[in-house]
């Protein structure tokens, strides 16, 4: 009914407005008043996370995205080394794992079958399962050997949207806590991110407020066949998530690519006026690969390519080369995706209504998926 709804008229677009709340409330007691994180409800042991030789993630669309990011942040943030698979792949392949291997299981629903066998799979091998997911009590949390929730809140559009920005706090919070319970190299860059994270639901609520214009350009596209997705870095799995909602809402061809690996074949999509959405990551720090990113974008103009530049306030050197401009606050790179998802989702959605398609449940979909 319009009462569930909030007043708007899709739960997707309900659960879009609530992912500032989501993201405070799955922050909210898990940072102590000396900026340092307490995550006595992940009942492993800080003994038992130091012995830890390897992280394995394994999950399914979009919470595979969030784990795809989780990997940058886990190695970076504490040197332990993380493999992140479909979790429909995970047991077939025979994986590597032992009682030193701590596999992360992530899903909103708690009842996704891929990845309830993966962790299964994982406990028959003698290694620790952490779950993290959304849903109180659901069969994952109770076949795991701990779990961090995500305070989302229910998510009723099959499109995740404040499941995934949760999942990726939660994410940060676990690779953050490792760091800081084994100690590295990073621990003032930790408390610092510590600090950023818990300001960062404000950032989001500032990125709903400014995406009329999005909206606007989504519409413009609904003729279109084709939409590609670039980004590096985080970026890069933004940049799939992106294209996934795309497909998945407006029954369109998206695909999201790693912008390094353009010249290795995607490059020969480009033709005059397929509209490339283009993920760059933070001037500052990373430059690098900022510098890169900014080639890719001429590269891909200079094929004809309608080019729309998701990019952080005050980074002027996309400008020329954007054909729109989607501007998001500046955040510590690993932290970008938080923001960089918003505007992707709300392209998503706006396009499937222009292509008047049932927003909330896209054919051929279920909610949560609980068959093999
Ligand atoms: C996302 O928009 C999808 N509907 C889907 O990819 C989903 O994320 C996936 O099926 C995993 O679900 P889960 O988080 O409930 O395990």
């Amino acid at each position: 009914s319009a009462a569930e709804k909030g007043g708007y008229d899709y739960f997707m677009l309900k659960e879009i407005a609530e992912q500032p709340k989501a993201v405070a409330d799955t922050l909210l007691g898990r940072i102590d008043p000396s900026g340092s994180l307490t995550l006595d409800e992940v009942r492993i042991t800080p003994s038992e996370l130091r012995e830890v030789d390897k992280v394995v993630i394994v999950a399914c669309g979009t919470a595979f995205h969030a784990g795809l990011i989780a990997k940058y942040a886990i190695e970076h943030w504490t040197r332990i080394p993380c493999e992140v698979e479909l979790a429909s792949e995970f047991r077939y392949r025979d994986p590597i794992l032992d009682s030193r291997s701590l596999v992360i299981a992530i899903s909103q629903s708690g009842e996704t079958m891929d990845t309830l066998m993966a962790l299964r799979h994982a406990r028959e091998q003698g290694s620790k399962v952490l779950a993290i997911c959304n849903t109180n009590g659901s069969t994952i949390p109770r076949e795991s050997d701990a779990v961090l929730y995500t305070h989302a809140g229910p998510e009723v559009a099959v499109a995740s949207t404040k499941a995934f920005l949760t999942q990726l706090v939660a994410c940060y919070l676990v690779a953050l806590y490792l760091g800081q319970v084994r100690g590295t190299k990073w621990g003032d860059e930790i408390g610092a991110v510590i600090r950023d994270l818990s300001k960062i639901s404000c950032e989001v609520e500032r990125v709903l407020e400014t995406m009329e214009p999005v909206r606007e350009l989504a519409r413009s596209l609904a003729d279109k066949d084709t939409v590609l997705f670039l980004g590096r870095h985080v970026g890069y799995p933004v940049a799939l998530e992106g294209a996934l909602k795309l497909k998945e809402l407006a029954y369109m061809h998206a695909e999201g690519f790693a912008a390094g690996e353009l010249k290795h074949g995607p490059i020969a999509l480009i033709e005059e006026d397929v509209p490339v959405v283009v993920v760059v990551p933070s001037p500052r720090g990373r430059s690098v690969l900022h510098d890169k990113i900014v080639s890719n974008i001429q590269e891909i103009r200079a094929r004809g390519a309608r080019t729309i530049v998701i990019a952080e306030e005050g980074d002027e050197a996309v400008a020329p080369y954007a054909d729109h401009l989607i501007r998001i606050p500046a955040t510590p790179t690993l932290l970008q995706p938080l923001v960089a998802t918003v505007p992707l989702q709300v392209f998503a959605c706006e396009l499937a209504t222009a292509r008047g398609n049932e927003v909330d449940q896209p054919r051929n979909l279920a909610k949560s998926v609980t068959v093999e």
